[in-house]
């Protein structure tokens, strides 16, 4: 089995390339310099995945129609560098130098101070309303929960409620398919701490959602992320494949994870085509798929897509698992999530969470009981509210960082921004703290730590007072930096 992350066809690289003779800030660079520093790049940008195996240099000097010599020269500078190792007998693998390897901590809030603007989280504010309504519902039905209350598997009619959302979306499910977690993001560190031994490979999306990364490096996983194509998504426009199913199949990974509807944090869509062939793909490398399905209700410019496992033929949905919550679509207040499984899983991860956290709270379980069943939910006043939000937070963008890019993403609750050219999250956010502006840095979505310096994300969940001041804090804190000067991480090359 051959070990690498990914391995890049030469059509394939070339592709990423684009015009690299022109990038930076000299077109008369010589080549081997302007292409290693492209690669550098794109190794930077999370766009190759750090091990993966560069094409052999022949067959890239006729794609890219440049000497052998270039290859090989571009090749040693990335080695020198510590962008790229060379394995006598296997070829040219990328790789990071040792000191961009410390993984950034995140940057949440602890602090009640009412001037900070806190823009580390994308989740919604509480709908007062109805959880008001939805708490007095539970309160009234509190004193019929009999016994104990320590529910392992969650109250039997949140299980029911549950199963029976997804069978109206088209997936028929048994309540005893349905655990009930702390959130979508229990139901993944259950999945990390009962499926994951130390060494266990799995796979992630490149970049990911930053906790789901914290959970699989803490169960002491080898994390393998596969870039998504900024344009073409999870499929490699090159060859028409699914790369993140190439990797399942070459890697045999334990989990493969993935973010497929309105992707954390870039947004993106996954056709329903391509979840069966990842999940083909990862059953038979005796994989266990996690589709995290905690922000497809947030479908801002198209209808909410069917469920991740109604494209799954029954077989391979052996090895599925899917999670979700009402944190994105309700409140992330209330710490109930779910986890969709085969039964059996459902038992094993019932015993597994005892020595975690029990039982769920009763009381948030008969609220999400209010908020699935009983109608009290807010799902299109969210969608409303999101898209509203996303306006504002472009409008500001443009008005006070018209050189910064996204894609606007067709649901979900931030943009992925890049940066200009030189420019560095962490340097940035760490002084956006200083003008009371809390963000989440781009290398916090990236399983190789260093990579998506040059993005941030950004989550228009919050008020559009918030946003605006935000971004006009943002572009204080930019200012305040200084003129863009390459970083040290993006010198080395060049010097
Ligand atoms: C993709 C994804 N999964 C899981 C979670 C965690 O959700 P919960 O609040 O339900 O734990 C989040 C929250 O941001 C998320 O973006």
């Amino acid at each position: 089995m051959d070990g690498a992350a990914s391995v890049l066809g030469p059509g394939q690289l070339a592709r990423l390339l684009g015009p690299w003779r022109v990038v930076g800030d000299s077109s008369r660079q010589p080549a081997r310099l302007a292409l290693a520093e492209r690669i550098r790049s794109l190794i930077l940008d999370g766009r190759i995945a750090v091990g993966a195996r560069l094409p052999a240099e022949r067959p890239l000097s006729e794609a890219l129609q440049v000497s052998r010599t270039t290859i090989t020269a571009a090749y040693t500078l990335l080695v020198e560098q510590g962008y790229a190792a060379a394995r006598r007998g296997s070829g040219t693998f990328t790789a990071l130098p040792e000191r961009l390897l410390a993984r950034p901590t995140g940057g949440f809030r602890d602090s009640e101070n009412p001037d900070l603007i806190d823009l580390s989280c994308a989740g919604p504010a509480a709908p007062t309303a109805e959880l008001r309504a939805a708490t007095a519902w539970a309160a009234d039905r509190l004193h019929l929960e009999s016994g104990n209350a320590f529910r392992p598997y969650g109250l039997p009619e949140l299980r029911e409620a549950v199963a029976e959302r997804y069978t109206a979306r088209g997936l028929p499910t048994e309540p005893g398919q349905i655990l009930v977690t702390a959130g979508a993001q229990g139901a993944i560190s259950l999945v990390a701490r009962l499926l994951v031994r130390q060494g266990d490979r799995v796979l992630v999306e490149g970049p990911t959602y930053a906790n789901v990364i914290d959970s699989f490096t803490a169960a002491r996983a080898r994390l393998y992320p596969v870039p998504l194509d900024e344009a073409t998504g999870w499929l490699d426009g090159a060859s028409g494949r699914i790369p993140m199913a190439q990797a399942a199949s070459r890697l045999a990974p334990r989990v493969v994870y993935s973010i497929p509807h309105f992707h954390n944090p870039t947004g993106m869509l996954m056709p329903p085509e391509h979840a069966g062939q990842l999940a083909r793909a990862a059953r038979r490398a005796g994989a266990w798929l996690l589709a995290d399905e905690t922000i497809t209700d947030i479908a801002l410019d198209v209808p909410v897509p069917p469920p991740f496992a109604a494209g799954v033929s029954p077989a391979d949905a052996e090895r599925l698992l899917v999670c979700g919550s009402l944190g994105k679509s309700f409140w992330g207040g209330i710490r109930v999530g779910w986890l969709r499984a085969p039964s059996r899983v459902v038992h094993e991860l019932a015993a597994a969470r005892a020595s975690l956290d029990l039982a769920s709270p009763v009381i948030d379980q008969l609220i999400a009981v209010a908020v699935l069943r009983e109608g009290m939910g807010v799902d299109e006043a969210r969608r409303v509210e999101a898209r509203a939000g996303r306006a504002v937070l472009e409008a500001a963008l443009r008005e006070w960082t018209p050189d910064w890019t996204w894609h606007t993403p067709p649901g979900g609750l931030s943009l992925w921004v890049q940066l200009a050219e030189g420019e560095e999250s962490t340097s940035l956010v760490y002084r956006a703290g200083t003008h009371g502006l809390v963000l989440q840095s781009g290398p916090r979505f990236g399983a190789d730590p260093g990579t998506y310096e040059r993005f941030l994300r950004l989550p228009y969940s919050q008020t559009p007072e918030m946003l605006r001041e935000g971004m006009r804090r943002l572009a204080a804190a930019r200012t305040a930096l200084g003129p863009v000067r390459a970083s040290e991480a993006r010198r080395d090359l060049v010097a």
